[in-house]
């Protein structure tokens, strides 16, 4: 088992956490459909839904909030927010959102033409379908290995400069006039990639005149495993990684509810070069999300984000949150969970095809997993599979993603190494008896983003 980090912090406020019966916790699931969106928080006892959204503040990062300037117009806390983003990203100009896809939307809709290709280091879920709802065909241009659970390769993360050139040889450049790339890429289990895949893509970017917008969600913990893994950037700061990444694009978006560190916010940048698409997104953010100045967040949400976006820089910190997500990681590899590998940077994610190897793709193994997991020990997870891959367009078939699997993301400074523990002894003794279990079918599907509100009924006899 690797050696345990200790958290570069302490706890001042506890919250109480509840926990329930077996029986209460299969009504629950019942009453939910075997969603586990569908739950109420009230019922969960260790909450690994998400880390979105779902992290504990610093003290410095309250005092920020006490200091909200809530003016409807040029509020000193945007000023703030704007300094940390130059500071800590390097990007010119900035557009404030209320969260991510709020950004995702303004981007898409400002910078795509109907028919266009957007090459993207795997989906994400709200991405896709932004890049969709503006005319977008989404591709996915990561390597191999990232599909593959078992594979051990570092940098899942990477973009394939192959399949982008089968790409722009398909469509020709008129039609493939941006990529986007993710680090920590969320749906492959929180892979990295390393900076000299961002580089080389840049290299090939430019010689093309193809943009490159990056998601920079999760930013941070992709930088700690550059500093981590690539040599050359050993002794860099989480800082000038960082920085060094943003280099490698034109502009980006960002859930601020991850690595910012804050309960709500996002944003977009861009580098001076970019001023066209800065004044279109600025232009169209007061249509949809709020006052250029605030994009939909409170003044003291920007005050605590400005704080949250310098925060996370700190090694010290990323390696205490890498290090426990590695200690779960461990716990379940040693009992033969089949897992995702490597260990990721915001959750660990169990392969639920291997884990459930007697139902078919079609039956959701990875959705009845998260709902047996809360079932057994109160843990809420997410699935990440076929059920959140969607229906194509197209054809109107379920996608069916190579990976199916359940989501144990880990919320930023909220739990501690017992919490780890104990998820990973109810998911142990439910792998026991794993060939009991059977699958589910839909009893309501939504018609986009169907995994939010899905409901099931398990498939018996
Ligand atoms: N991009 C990535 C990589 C994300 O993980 C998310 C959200 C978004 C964009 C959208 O941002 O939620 O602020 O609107 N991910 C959450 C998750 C929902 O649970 O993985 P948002």
């Amino acid at each position: 088992m690797p050696r345990c980090i200790p958290e570069p912090y302490k706890i001042k406020v506890v919250e109480p956490l509840r926990m329930t019966t077996r029986e209460h916790r299969q009504s629950c699931i019942e009453a939910a459909g075997y969603n586990t969106f569908l739950l109420d928080s009230k019922d969960v006892f260790i909450d690994l839904l998400t880390d979105s959204g779902t992290g504990a503040m610093s003290d410095v990062q309250w005092a920020g909030m006490m200091r909200g300037d809530e003016a409807y117009a040029g509020s000193r806390n945007f000023y703030n927010l704007c300094d940390a983003v130059r500071d800590v990203l390097g990007y010119d100009m900035m557009v404030p959102t209320h969260q991510g896809r709020g950004a995702e939307h303004l981007f898409f809709q400002n910078f795509l033409r109907k028919g266009d290709i957007v090459p993207m280091n795997m989906y994400f879920t709200t991405t896709r379908q932004h890049a969709e709802l503006a005319g977008g065909i989404f591709k996915d241009i990561i390597v191999d290995e990232a599909h593959d659970p078992a594979s051990r390769f570092e940098w899942k993360g990477n973009v394939d400069l192959g399949k982008l050139q089968a790409l722009i040889d398909e469509y020709g450049l008129e039609r493939v006039r941006m990529i986007s790339m993710a680090p920590d890429v969320n749906m492959a289990g929180g892979q990295p990639f390393s900076l000299s895949n961002a580089k080389e893509v840049h290299a090939f970017c430019r010689k093309l005149g193809i943009k490159i917008y990056m998601d920079i969600t999760r930013i941070a913990e992709n930088a700690f495993f550059i500093k981590e893994r690539e040599q050359e950037y050993a002794e860099w700061s989480i800082k000038e990684i960082i920085r060094e990444i943003c280099a490698q694009s034109d502009g980006c978006w960002m859930s601020a509810k991850k690595d910012g560190l804050v309960n709500i916010g996002g944003f977009l940048a861009f580098f001076k070069h970019e001023d066209e698409m800065f004044q279109k997104c600025r232009s169209m953010v007061v249509v949809y999300e709020g006052l250029h100045t605030y994009g939909g967040m409170a003044g003291r949400d920007m005050e605590a984000l400005a704080v949250g976006l310098r925060e996370v820089c700190n090694n010290d910190y990323l390696a205490a949150r890498v290090g426990q997500l590695r200690l779960l990681h461990g716990m379940l590899d040693e009992a033969g969970v089949p897992l995702v590998h490597p260990c990721g940077g915001h959750g660990v994610f169990v392969d639920a095809r291997a884990f459930l190897d007697h139902l078919d793709q079609d039956e959701f193994p990875a959705q009845m997993l998260a709902a047996q997991i809360y079932v057994e020990s109160g843990v809420r997870s997410m699935e990440r599979g076929n059920v959140s891959a969607g229906r194509d367009p197209e054809t109107g078939e379920n996608r069916h993603p190579r990976l199916e699997l359940v989501r144990l993301t880990v919320p930023r400074r909220v739990y501690t190494q017992t919490h780890m523990e104990f998820t990973a002894e109810g998911i142990i003794e439910l792998y026991k008896r794993r060939e009991s279990i059977p699958g589910l079918r839909f009893t309501y599907e939504p018609e986009t983003l169907r995994f939010f509100q899905a409901r099931f009924e398990p498939i018996t006899g």
